[in-house]
């Protein structure tokens, strides 16, 4: 991609600001600099901060086609954008009876459209309100059509008022969703899952199935699920049933379990942001810090109390998140509740300070997915714009205008 050049009149001299594409041999470190000075959150509170690894596209790399920008003047990086373009779920249309298939006389299947995400939009607090964030994301649009995107979205958070701005009032987006990230701390204690609950790890095949009858027409669901569960950083999908049901031994793949489920079942997939970023929460003073390990020591110390401890989150912390979280039944929430608990437990044998995931405002299941409200955000705003008019409304209509669903499916790889 070539460079694109951008100047401005700064204290009567001019600057150049040039974008152009990321290049790891000599950006990185350029790059994780902006990263440690930028913020993320309203100033004069605690923020969070992200530290990538030495890997400034890791949050985008396991997407099926990416691009990350920086702006630098001279040598100097000082902002960079990251994009990245799938194919997912925007609505669902009736299909009519097939001859000579066993298949009901008709059923809902998805509508796709491809759709990008920009995240990671970062610009040098000494740099700010020049227009480089603005020209960011203009360039990354560009790279959007230009690989045939319909729509674009961020997320942000609804008090970013700098974001926030930025993509309703310049670049065109409208408020979409307002999904909750729920944030549960990780205990120095195991939890029990119900004893009246089996949990089965189920193989990739087996979960793509389940995922691809019953989620497909989830709003945001990505066709390319296969892809997500077969990720090395998926650690599993796990299915909870009612004790009886089945076994791991007696599991009769997901053909079998689909075409007899039991009255209630739970899922959920677990994929392991640890081993690609950590997070660190900084602002915080030092009697909440004091606090915070002191009940982190008591539950070491007496783990059989149970003691609810305030995860570590002022040092660089790591953590899972939950996706594809699902069930049916008049126990699914049981389940689910069962499912948390098992993933706790993982999150805690991985050294996760904090297990978190991301649902629908109306998700029937909420209510079940445990979290501490002081660590959740309730309101993650998403935004969206259509980026081409060229294409037909089909079953759909214009997305960006569309009711939410009950549910929504959020692609770990984005998170
Ligand atoms: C958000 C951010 C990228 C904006 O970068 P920037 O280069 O300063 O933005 P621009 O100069 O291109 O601003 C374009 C428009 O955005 C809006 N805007 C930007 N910063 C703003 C602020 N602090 N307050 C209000 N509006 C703001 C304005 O409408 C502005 O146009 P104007 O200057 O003509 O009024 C930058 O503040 C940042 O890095 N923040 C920390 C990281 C972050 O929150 N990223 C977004 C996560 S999605």
């Amino acid at each position: 991609m070539r460079g694109e050049e951008l100047a401005f009149e700064v204290g009567g001299s001019m600057v150049v600001v040039t974008v152009r594409e990321f290049d790891p041999s000599k950006d990185t470190e350029g790059v994780e600099a902006v990263e440690r000075i930028c913020e993320v959150g309203p100033s004069g509170k605690l923020s969070l901060f992200t530290d990538l690894h030495g890997d400034p596209i890791c949050r985008v790399r396991n997407s099926p086609t990416f691009l990350m920008l920086v702006a630098e003047i001279g040598q100097e990086t000082v902002g960079m954008i990251r994009g990245c373009i799938k194919i997912v779920t925007c609505g669902k249309k009736l299909q009519r009876h097939r001859k000579n298939t066993t298949e009901p006389a008709s059923k809902q299947v998805p509508v796709y459209t491809k759709l990008a995400y920009i995240l990671g939009l970062r610009v040098s607090p000494h740099h700010r309100r020049m227009g480089i964030g603005l020209k960011l994301v203009q360039r990354l649009e560009e790279w959007f059509r230009e690989n045939g995107a319909e729509y674009a979205y961020m997320a942000t958070e609804k008090d970013n008022v700098a974001s926030v701005k930025l993509f309703t009032d310049k670049c065109g987006y409208s408020k979409f969703r307002t999904p909750s990230i729920l944030v549960n701390p990780v205990f120095a204690h195991s939890l029990t899952p119900s004893s009246n609950v089996t949990i089965i790890q189920l193989p990739p095949n087996d979960a793509e199935l389940l995922y691809r009858t019953k989620f497909a027409t989830t709003e945001f669901f990505p066709r390319d699920v296969d892809s997500v569960l077969n990720n090395h950083l998926t650690l599993g999908t796990f299915l909870a049933v009612p004790l009886g049901s089945y076994s791991p031994d007696t599991w009769p793949g997901s053909p079998g379990f689909l075409a007899d489920p039991p009255p209630s079942w739970g899922l959920l997939s677990v994929w392991n942001c640890k081993d690609v970023f950590t997070l660190q929460v900084m602002g915080a003073s030092r009697v909440k810090k004091v606090i915070a390990k002191t009940t982190r020591l008591l539950d070491r110390a007496f783990p059989w109390l149970r003691l609810p401890s305030i995860p570590n989150i002022f040092q660089p912390f790591g953590f899972h998140f939950l996706y594809g979280l699902g069930g049916e039944g008049p126990r699914a929430q049981k389940m689910v509740r069962a499912l948390c608990a098992f993933a706790h437990n993982l999150a805690k044998d991985s050294g996760c300070q904090v297990v978190a995931t991301e649902v629908s405002g109306q998700e029937p299941l909420r209510c079940a997915i445990p979290h501490w409200k002081m660590l959740s955000c309730e309101e993650d705003l998403w935004c969206i714009k259509r980026l081409g008019e060229d294409y037909s409304d089909g079953a759909v209509g214009d997305w960006t205008k569309s009711p939410p669903g009950i549910s929504i499916f959020v692609d770990p790889r984005e998170f």
